[in-house]
């Protein structure tokens, strides 16, 4: 068993890895250290993951547990809360590389997981940690998806789970996924951000464990986007992953699986990290922009709700990853957002709205001159096609919807 603590990043103090907060005393965000996967070279884990991925039950059939000694070595395999997650394909779709200006263009789709996002690869971790630690309750900010993750996983874990949502602003879909897991909702009066304040300050003192993406167990799990990709590509990185980048979760869990897989022997160089925020939504790339010289918050507004994150709560984690790769953060109007998900959508791939964010970037960042024509690059999805469907929707005249009576004439007059 590995001996990890938690510790903080502001000032440096440790805490046992069995600590229920996800912040220090001083208000730092808490993350896992010491070292795993140190017991075998990188080309023995290369060996066993592969040899894992024939499973089909128990947590080797997991995209997050067959990588368990890099993700928390500390659960018992027995004692693990899986569906299965992850196990996403890697997709390839000559019209999305035209789009994009890209020769080798691959899609990560994180919303092919259960729940239908990638927050199912953190919650398994989060929800097997809670459950190690008998805490009676979980509770989580959102905006639709991680709501969704955490009550599915509550549910299994038999924990009683919180949700706290932006009245008014959460898909119908998602709150429909998040009532019948079983969840408790409360519509807060407020934004995402809001949300995550009140349970973030709050949620301890009510009992609540955190299950937002600033809960470090969260972060290790999602680190298995980035160990699968690599994995799928036969641990030859590409040179590039994009990513949409809204609370910063996903890209501090990339930074840090991307120098852990480097430092195991798994990968020998390190790919690009490029996030992409929603222009309206866009405080990380504005301190990118100067250097990270200034932390800045932003009034959030975007059809992109998922990134609809005005304060993100990882920005530190997320500057170190940025540096560690010599990654770049840029943005995406709405309107490029939106062309790209149809670009997505029509190619049969389909996505929500933050996902296509990837795209757009990636076609920026080509045209920039940022990424060359002849570079390789994954872009992740990080969520389906069935979050947010009012965008698609909402302009009735424009469905190619034609209600007809129900006879065979009306029928066929129809498809003229
Ligand atoms: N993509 C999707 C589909 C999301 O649901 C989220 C976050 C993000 C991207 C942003 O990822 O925070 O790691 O930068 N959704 C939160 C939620 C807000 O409540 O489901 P990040």
């Amino acid at each position: 068993m590995s001996g990890r603590t938690l510790g903080c990043r502001a000032c440096g103090a440790a805490q046992e890895g069995t600590s229920l907060r996800s912040r220090c005393e001083c208000g730092g965000l808490l993350e896992l250290r010491g070292s795993i996967g140190t017991e075998r070279p990188g080309a023995e884990w290369k060996k066993l993951f592969a040899e894992r991925r024939l499973s089909s039950t128990g947590p080797n059939a997991s995209g997050v547990w067959r990588y368990r000694e890099l993700v928390y070595p500390e659960a018992a395999p027995s004692a693990i809360v899986t569906f299965p997650e992850g196990n996403t394909p890697l997709l390839h779709r000559e019209a999305l590389n035209r789009f994009a200006g890209l020769g080798e263009l691959l899609f990560k789709h994180e919303g092919q997981n259960p729940t239908g996002s990638f927050k199912d690869r953190g919650m398994t971790v989060g929800a097997t940690h809670a459950a190690r630690l008998g805490v009676g309750a979980v509770a989580c900010a959102s905006t639709g998806n991680t709501a969704a993750s955490m009550a599915a996983y509550a549910a299994q874990a038999g924990l009683t789970a919180v949700v706290l949502v932006p009245e008014g602003r959460i898909a119908l879909g998602k709150l429909a996924q998040t009532v019948a897991y079983g969840a408790k909702i409360l519509a807060v009066r407020g934004d995402f951000d809001a949300c995550l304040r009140l349970v973030d300050e709050g949620g301890q003192a009510l009992g609540l464990y955190l299950l937002n993406s600033i809960n470090p167990f969260r972060l290790e799990g999602q680190k298995a986007i980035v160990l699968e990709l690599l994995d799928q590509l036969g641990w030859n990185p590409p040179d590039w992953i994009v990513l949409p980048a809204g609370n910063l979760g996903n890209l501090s869990a990339f930074g840090r699986a991307l120098s852990e897989a480097r430092a195991l022997g798994l990968i020998d160089r390190l790919p690009r990290l490029a996030a992409i925020q929603a222009a309206g939504a866009a405080p990380f790339a504005k301190s990118f922009a100067d250097g990270f010289a200034t932390r800045h918050r932003v009034d959030a507004e975007t059809v992109a709700t998922a990134i609809r994150i005005g304060d993100p709560a990882s920005y530190e984690r997320a500057v170190e990853s940025i540096r560690l790769t010599n990654g770049v953060v840029t943005t995406a109007t709405d309107a490029e957002i939106l062309e790209a998900k149809a670009a997505i959508d029509r190619a049969g791939v389909g996505c929500e709205p933050a996902s296509a964010a990837s795209l757009a970037g990636v076609r920026r960042l080509v045209r920039e001159g940022t990424i060359a024509p002849t570079e390789r690059a994954v872009a992740v999805l990080t969520g389906h096609l069935l979050k947010d469907p009012e965008i698609l929707l909402k302009d009735r005249s424009a469905l190619p919807i034609t209600e007809v009576d129900a006879t065979l004439s009306a029928v066929a007059a129809a498809l003229e």
